[in-house]
């Protein structure tokens, strides 16, 4: 598998298998105990089908959209995700370099491996960034500042990791940060030597908005689930999260609301929006799929606050179902890291730029020519 043949997802998931060590790619790939929230995610969207309309005039197409009050050139954007540096040497900086190529909204995490600094200096695009609320106080004050300071257009706080998810594999390859060697990891590290060597010769690895705060990052080995068992705050409230919208005082938004109750108190606390999602299937197993929870999460508090589709997409028609639903936007996770891992930047840009295609492509087919003329007349759901 080469990057000039990676058409779709699942190609860029090959590639990225090719080139990542198996515990890295296993991390990326795997989800929560039987991972059947994580198939459903995107299997839920075979569930609705499209229902388009004819000589429309679609010679231009505008698929810009308007989330936290920035206008991005496509409606779908990289949601944060932790450890980029482990996946490919230019972490996020290839991410966030390519996202603002297609001019759209980069995330990036508290556990991102580029500071939120740096990131500021290398894009104008809009950016996000993902807050994890630690038992650490101090830690919490600092990151919040430093993502002010940097320029950060939303804070997203993440409310769908109050203890680790049981992910299974990752126990199985003893996959750990920062990496460790483990005999059964040991031949795979060997058997994807340029990882190797790109992991030893090119920037280290660090966790730049903890690393002050926290081991991690700096010698100790931990795992992802002790990280979240054991230095997020497991009594974080709604309360907590209200005092933190305030003290950010911009755009902020609950990330892994899945209930229309807490997509309605989330108005109540002061957000600008959700992220509707089940953390890519990594959590809670068992879980029902953002798209199935969407059109309902719509219907209660769309007209209030930005609602965001994130999960399952690897198709231009799964974006498209989801805006026809009410979504402003969607945002992804492996839909571009298994790029990443791949290809670094220029991997990263294939697969935006190949979903931006199929929006473009999909849209004239359902005979829309603006993101706005979507709606719940061009779905049909099955059995309905
Ligand atoms: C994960 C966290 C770190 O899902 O977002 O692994």
């Amino acid at each position: 598998m080469r990057l000039k043949n990676c058409h779709n997802y699942h190609d860029f998931r090959k590639l990225a298998q090719k080139k990542l060590p198996s515990p890295i790619f296993n991390y990326i790939d795997g989800a929560a105990d039987d991972e059947i929230t994580y198939k459903r995610n995107t299997d839920a969207f075979s569930e609705v089908d499209l229902i388009p309309n004819v000589l429309a005039g679609v010679a231009q197409v505008d698929m810009s959209t308007t989330i936290f009050g920035k206008k991005i050139d496509m409606p779908l954007y990289c949601a944060p995700t932790a450890l980029q540096r482990l996946f490919h040497f230019e972490g996020e900086r290839a991410v966030a370099k390519a996202a603002e190529k297609f001019g759209t909204m980069f995330g990036v995490s508290s556990l991102g491996t580029v500071s939120v600094e740096e990131i500021d200096s290398l894009i104008s695009t809009p950016k996000l960034f993902q807050f994890y609320f630690h038992k650490d106080r101090g830690l919490n004050s600092n990151m919040l500042a430093r993502a002010r300071e940097a320029n950060f257009d939303v804070l997203a706080l993440t409310v769908d990791t109050i203890t680790g998810g049981n992910r299974e594999r990752d126990l199985r390859t003893g996959f750990t940060i920062p990496p460790k060697l483990t005999v059964a990891g040991f031949l795979s590290f060997l058997t994807n030597p340029m990882w190797g060597i790109n992991y030893v010769t090119k920037p280290k690895f660090e966790l730049p908005h903890l690393k002050d705060h926290v081991v991690a990052g700096t010698s100790a080995v931990t795992s992802i689930g002790e990280y979240f068992s054991e230095m997020l705050d497991q009594s974080m409230s709604w309360d907590d999260a209200e005092k933190l919208c305030s003290e950010w005082g911009g755009h902020f938004a609950l990330k892994g609301v899945m209930s229309v109750e807490d997509a309605k108190r989330a108005i109540d606390i002061g957000c600008t929006g959700i992220m509707v999602s089940n953390h890519g299937g990594r959590q809670l197993d068992g879980s029902c799929a953002p798209f199935d929870q969407l059109s309902d999460i719509v219907d209660a508090v769309g007209d209030k606050i930005d609602v965001i589709c994130e999960g399952g997409i690897q198709r231009g028609t799964h974006v498209l179902k989801a805006l026809a639903s009410g979504a402003k936007a969607c945002s992804g996770g492996r839909l571009y890291l298994y790029a990443l891992a791949g290809a670094g930047q220029l991997g990263v840009e294939r697969a935006l730029g190949n979903l931006r295609t199929e929006i473009e492509r999909d849209m004239k087919l359902m005979g829309c020519k603006s993101i706005s003329e979507l709606n719940r007349s061009h779905l049909r759901f099955r059995g309905k």
